[in-house]
């Protein structure tokens, strides 16, 4: 039977007649913008360079390595066969023994040892993503919310909304205290949906913070768990970056500071992690859940059967973070690397006045480009960014799509291409800049002009050809082009 497309959705649930996946975004549109046209050195070299993808891809020698050296570790290599059969029937929703303790073992060496994992609260999900849902499923109804400082993740707007039917209510951070998450801010967003009687069940902090790069400070992290247990409320934190940390400030989980604090409700206290971002592994979908909470231990293991992680990859990644020797070398190398390309990215940008937030984590930079936009509206925050895509061919994020409510600040991603392809984006970066600077000291030479003798001129197209020099190397200025 052919149904017109109207009549058949009509036959669909709300939820997939819905809009809540929220890939209607420009962090989205940007992936697709890359999609049509991806870079390629030698096949596409005139095309869009991924940086709005925060993947680790340059610590992968070191795992290739240890394959190589461990082909017992699969089972699907003669080495390892004699356990594919077990592994391939093994189904219990409470994962394979040596994959908790590895994974505990692992969580704990991220963290210098500081602190210790019990493999007992370890629960597996389908990547941080489904840990994310299933925790706000655990710990929240329909119609309540969750505290969420932005900028924010954009995916969690899909991972704590869409099918749970849970809020995301803004605790508003800004550049004119770099973003810092405080007690005033936490209050205020708590006050507000107070006000609009929404129910907040529980504050989400991601630390290392996406899209910031920055590590939260004690200080922050204590204010959080007093804020939280004032509250009575949950505190989720998402440490999916743990071991993106390069250099000083150090990382602090929220495990070490609750650790000894007599006054916090562990029950509370919820972390979310994963292998994607710090082992670079965001295809094996090992995500985790570990919380403080028995109850909340309980509820997420019979939920986990809907993302278990596949007991193939369960076996592989209990081998590997089992192997203390690997772990800890890998550890360095990659924070080692994650350094030098940071500082490799951020000099190509210092040496055309672009700024970002100094941070010490992640796998981006919060990079400034308030200085480039045409007026200080989210408007021309978007114009801005589409000449990025469509004529500097860079796919980087814009704030927005963060919810940052200040205009002109984009993510971009350096650790997800080759040294090659980084330099390429870097000389695209400082010939943008450097056209760019050209023509609009030109046009505000000339608007100039145009108020001294009070004409009320608007920009058009055609006038911008005509101020600019023939021998201008950009022919017309993308940045020009965003602002009709
Ligand atoms: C802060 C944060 N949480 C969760 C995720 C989702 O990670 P996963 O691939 O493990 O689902 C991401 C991915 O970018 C992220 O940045």
């Amino acid at each position: 039977m052919v149904l017109v497309s109207s009549n058949a959705n009509n036959l669909l649930s709300k939820l997939a007649k819905g809009n809540g996946h929220g890939e209607d975004s420009p962090y989205f549109d940007g992936w697709k913008a890359y999609d049509t046209d991806p870079f390629h050195p030698i096949m596409n070299p005139r095309g869009v360079i991924q940086m709005g993808l925060a993947e680790n891809q340059l610590s992968f020698e070191f795992v290739e390595d240890w394959i190589k050296n461990n082909p017992q570790a699969s089972i699907c290599s003669v080495e390892g066969l004699d356990e594919f059969k077990d592994i391939a029937i093994f189904q219990d929703y409470h994962g394979l023994p040596e994959f908790r303790n590895a994974v505990a073992n692992f969580m704990g060496k991220v963290r210098g040892d500081r602190v210790k994992f019990d493999p007992d609260r370890v629960v597996m999900s389908g990547g941080a993503t489904g840990a994310h849902e299933t925790v706000a499923f655990c710990l929240a109804d329909p119609g309540e919310a969750f505290l969420v400082p932005v900028p924010y993740y954009p995916g969690f707007d899909r991972d704590l909304r869409w099918r749970t039917g849970v809020k995301i209510v803004p605790v508003v951070c800004n550049s004119s205290n770099n973003f810092k998450l405080t007690r005033e801010a936490l209050e205020t967003a708590y006050e507000k949906a107070q006000e609009s009687n929404i129910k907040i069940k529980g504050l989400l902090i991601t630390n290392p913070s996406n899209p910031l790069g920055i590590v939260y400070d004690r200080q922050t992290l204590e204010t959080a768990v007093a804020f939280i247990n004032q509250k009575k409320i949950h505190l989720v934190c998402d440490e999916i970056y743990a071991a993106t940390v390069f250099t000083e400030p150090g990382f602090i989980s929220i495990s070490e500071v609750i650790e000894n604090d007599t006054k916090c409700d562990k029950n509370l206290i919820h972390v979310v992690y994963s292998l994607s971002k710090d082992m670079g592994f965001p295809g094996f979908r090992v995500g985790i859940i570990y919380s403080y909470n028995d109850a909340v231990v309980n509820c997420a293991r019979k939920m986990s059967s809907f993302g278990l992680v596949s007991s193939q990859t369960q076996h592989l990644i209990a081998s590997m973070l089992s192997d203390d020797e690997f772990v800890e070398s890998f550890l360095v190398g990659s924070a080692k690397k994650l350094a030098a390309r940071h500082r490799n990215f951020t000099r190509g940008l210092a040496q055309v006045g672009i700024g970002y937030l100094r941070g010490s984590g992640g796998l981006f930079l919060w990079m400034d480009l308030r200085h480039l936009l045409t007026e200080k509206t989210l408007e021309a925050e978007m114009a801005l960014w589409r000449v990025i895509i469509n004529d500097v061919k860079l796919n980087v994020s814009p704030g927005s799509s963060f919810h940052c409510s200040e205009p002109g600040w984009f993510r971009v991603c350096f650790a997800n291409m080759d040294d090659n392809t980084m330099e390429i984006s870097i000389t695209r970066i400082r010939n943008f800049v450097l056209q760019n600077k050209e023509v609009t000291t030109k046009i505000k030479k000339q608007k100039f002009c145009w108020r001294q003798s009070s004409l009320e001129l608007r920009l058009s197209s055609r006038r911008l050809e005509d101020i600019m020099s023939p021998h201008s190397p950009l022919p017309q200025s993308p940045m020009l082009r965003a602002t009709t």
